[in-house]
């Protein structure tokens, strides 16, 4: 078994340079800080994203499903399809594009709109968040409900989530904010008009609220990562900035390639089932598998000068920021229409923008960078 020793602070500053170091000891290593196997190649990382009969999400120790209770994101088999086709088929891509596309646009732009004449902004606080926010409550019909609001919740519930992590008890303020937030969903799903309101006669009221939390909250903290990581990666790579500005169909590309080099959720967790042989070592029955999307996303392999930002990369597209698999996320569709209307309106409204301060990038699950500082002529 190849054992690798970097502690969580190092996988959390230096997560390139950690998982490129485990690389070297192979495709699949045990990282004893995590108590679990990495995978970091990106043929193993599809091969147990497809397995969820092998390699499972449906285990005790996965937190979130203490908090919220049983929804898509932690189960698996039949009852996971039964959680998950209701909200797939009210998302599927071609709806979204046509039911969100001009909203999400609007949104982009007249956030941008109001920043433009300050002559500079935090980026990440000040359009990334506040657009992840209004574009996940919108699509759910949540819209009446403030965005401090929502993210107050968001922060308790994750903090509860981590007490759990931890082997501490839920704590009560981590259960009276999932109570008002169940309260706000069966608000919005006893309307007529709202796109939760067409769900309920699928799933119990219980099973609505938590799948349409996961919905919610897994749409949120991924789309603002999201957002400010390609605009961090545009923003900082000069000669790629200019290629894009000079053919904005290249937008798209450079939002693929972004999400290739820094995937928001840079990693999705299973438990095995069984044991197994995988990439040369034993996975005992039980074990906690981690697959690095961070590392698929650069096994150079399959991706030339993996580390490189470039939005010519013939084959960014094949990146696995979104999963793949019975877990593939729903809510992409979504996330890159929001992604590609933030950098199309800061590169409409903002023609000189430049970064202030240099750009730190943090997180072992969710990473985005610490802080977006920017400025431009107004
Ligand atoms: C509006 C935005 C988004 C929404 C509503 C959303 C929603 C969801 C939901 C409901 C799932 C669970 C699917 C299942 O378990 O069957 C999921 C999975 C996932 N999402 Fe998203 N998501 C959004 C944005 C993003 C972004 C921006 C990223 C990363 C860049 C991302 C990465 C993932 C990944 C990696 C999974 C798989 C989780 C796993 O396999 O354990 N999502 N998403």
């Amino acid at each position: 078994m190849h054992v690798e020793g970097a502690d969580l602070a190092t996988l959390d500053l230096q997560h390139h340079k950690v998982l490129a170091d485990m690389r070297n000891s192979g495709p699949i290593v045990w990282l004893e800080a995590i108590g679990g196997w990495v995978v970091l190649s990106r043929d193993l990382a599809v091969a147990v994203m497809r397995d969820a009969e092998t390699f499972t999400v449906d285990d005790p120790r996965f937190t979130t499903a203490m908090v919220v209770g049983p929804s898509m994101l932690s189960l698996d088999g039949s009852e996971h399809r039964r959680h998950r086709e209701p909200f797939a088929a009210a998302f599927r891509p071609s709806d979204v594009m046509s039911r969100d596309a001009d909203r999400i646009a609007n949104l982009a732009h007249s956030l941008v709109s109001e920043l433009q004449p300050h002559g500079r902004a935090e980026l990440r606080r000040d359009l990334a968040g506040p657009l992840a926010v209004a574009v996940a409550a919108g699509s759910l019909g949540l819209d009446e409900q403030p965005a401090d609001v929502l993210l107050g919740w968001y922060d308790l519930i994750v903090a509860g989530v981590d007490a759990v992590s931890r082997g501490e008890a839920l704590t009560a303020t981590a259960r009276e904010a999932f109570d008002s937030l169940a309260a706000a969903l069966r608000k919005v799903a006893g309307r007529s008009d709202t796109m939760l309101s067409t769900l309920v006669d699928a799933m119990s009221e219980t099973e609505l609220v938590s799948n349409a939390a996961v919905f919610l909250f897994g749409g949120i903290e991924t789309s603002e990562g999201m957002t400010a990581n390609a605009l961090h990666h545009l923003l900082s790579n000069p000669e790629q900035l200019a290629t894009v500005r000079g053919d904005r169909s290249l937008i798209e590309a450079a939002v693929e390639e972004s999400l290739r080099l820094e995937p928001a959720a840079a990693r999705v967790d299973r438990y095995a089932t069984r044991a197994v042989e995988l990439g040369g070592v034993s996975i005992a029955a039980g074990d906690f598998v981690a697959v690095s999307l961070a590392a698929a996303n650069r096994d150079p392999q399959h991706f030339a000068d993996p580390g490189r930002y470039d939005v010519r990369r013939p084959n960014a597209r094949t990146h696995l920021a979104f999963a793949q698999g019975p877990h593939v996320c729903i809510g992409s569709t979504l996330a890159r229409l929001q992604t590609r209307a933030a950098v199309e309106a800061v590169l409409q409204l903002l023609p000189d923008i430049y970064l202030t301060a240099a750009v730190e990038t943090t997180g072992i699950v969710f990473r985005k960078p610490v802080a977006l500082a920017a400025a431009w002529s107004v």
